[in-house]
């Protein structure tokens, strides 16, 4: 077993490159498989859900060629199975999106129920309304989803949920649908605009994706024979510049958006820290700790609930008190715990959580009970006095590439250590 083992009490400075949005990759990489045609996708990041993604679409009968870590060539022309493997689509959460790619392009798809983070009930009621209104059968027998459908046909579709997945997976089944398709209340977020782009740039004609209504007109081929390149991800760079925050550094972090965190800037200057906004990046820093605040997580543009954690660290670093009620998931909480271990005064109850400043944290065994818990978990290792271990690092691996290279790069003493299992 792998572990993270940071020795604290470093202020971080530099710049760091974001990688690829894990979220737009792993959607991304199943919509390949609706071009009958050869597409080539850079600024992939190197993680472990588009490793595995890209081994999926390969037992599909897809042709994957990696050009280096962050490009893959994929040549779906002869897909050969609408039934992906079961062992392989339960260890993440995007799996789903095989289901909307593999009904569009075969009118059936059987896969696993999805695996990821626990962070409470996640249902996907939203997506097999929007396919069972496309015109498919969708039963749920022993762990499997199995959809199939004589053809799919456009719609009207208003989803009861702003949804990601619910909102990208109905746009995967209907881009070969006949007919238009509407889908109304959908999410917005930036990787739901790189899927709908990723799909015009292969032939589809989807409009108004980034606004609340989506329209799709339902073409019979996508092309493909061009390249694309993954939107920069907004939570790996909110995660440094929260970094930034904590450890009271001075981080530029490269090669994002800086629109796609609006909403996490004008917090930071209500937290007192300075910001300087360029072109593609944005520049992070401060000599002191932050002011208190309140976050309500939403969907897009609201506050993600991917940053909770990450913000979490520096509110329980900062003057006063702050509270943070989760908006989107039933238990995204679990890192408070283990920041309180750190020397942290969070108090969690249900979907809210009070975090009472205090002026430092210490070195302690944690684990990382998710992916983004287990990102806020290295930042308050980093801040910490003395030393951390961190442990089911398995869940920041799906997410982040290269992390800990990232904030070694950035002054951290963070080293991942092999651990023999004692039981
Ligand atoms: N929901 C339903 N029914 C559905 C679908 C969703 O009730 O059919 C509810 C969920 O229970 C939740 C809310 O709607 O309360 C929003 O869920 P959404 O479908 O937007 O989440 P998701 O697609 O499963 C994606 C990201 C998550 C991120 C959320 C919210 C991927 C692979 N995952 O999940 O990312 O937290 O959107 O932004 O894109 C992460 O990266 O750490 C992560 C958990």
């Amino acid at each position: 077993m792998e572990k993270l083992v940071i020795k604290g009490g470093t202020r971080l400075n530099g710049d760091v490159v974001i990688s690829g949005a894990k979220n737009a990759a792993v959607a991304l990489l199943p919509a390949t498989l609706l071009v009958d045609g050869i597409c080539t996708i850079n600024n992939l990041p190197y993680i472990s859900d588009v490793k595995i993604s890209c081994k999926i679409l390969e037992e599909l009968g897809a042709k994957v060629t990696w050009n280096g870590n962050n490009e893959v060539t994929i040549d779906s022309r002869n897909i050969e199975s609408s039934a992906a493997p079961i062992d392989m689509t339960s260890k993440f959460r995007a799996s789903y999106y095989l289901i909307g790619a593999l009904l569009g392009r075969c009118k059936s798809a059987v896969v696993g129920l999805p695996g990821g983070c626990n962070l409470g009930a996640r249902p996907i009621d939203q997506h097999i309304k929007g396919f069972e209104l496309l015109g498919a059968t969708v039963e749920v027998i022993e762990g499997k989803i199995n959809a199939t459908a004589k053809k799919l046909v456009g719609t009207s579709i208003y989803l009861d949920k702003v949804s990601v997945g619910a909102t990208i997976n109905v746009m995967l089944a209907s881009v070969l649908a006949e007919g238009t398709t509407i889908i109304e209340n959908v999410a917005k977020e930036p990787h739901v605009v790189d899927v709908a782009n990723f799909l015009n740039a292969m032939g589809a004609d989807i409009r108004g994706a980034g606004t609340d209504l989506i329209k799709i007109n339902g073409v019979k081929k996508l092309c493909g024979n061009s390249t694309y390149s993954v939107v920069p991800d907004q939570i790996e760079a909110g995660t440094f510049m929260l970094a930034a925050v904590a450890t009271k550094g001075d981080i530029t972090v490269k090669n994002c958006i800086p629109e796609h965190l609006d909403c996490l800037t004008a917090k930071l200057i209500e937290m007192g820290v300075n910001i300087d906004i360029n072109n593609d990046s944005i520049r992070v820093y401060t000599n002191k700790r932050p002011n208190k605040a309140n976050i309500i997580t939403m969907p897009y543009p609201g506050y993600p609930t991917d940053l909770q954690p990450q913000i979490g660290v520096a509110l329980s670093l900062a003057e006063g008190t702050s509270i943070i009620n989760e908006g989107i998931w039933d238990s995204r909480f679990q890192y408070t715990a283990e920041l309180n271990k750190m020397g942290a005064n969070i108090i969690n109850q249900g979907k809210s959580a009070v975090f009472e400043g205090v002026e430092e944290l210490y070195g302690s065994f944690v684990e990382a009970t998710d992916l983004r818990a287990g990102a806020a978990l290295i930042i308050a290792g980093i801040v910490a006095n003395g030393e951390t271990s961190i442990t089911n690092i398995y869940h920041i691996d799906r997410g982040y590439e290269n992390i800990e290279e990232k904030f070694r790069k950035l002054g951290a003493n963070i080293q991942r250590v092999v651990e023999e299992d004692i039981f």
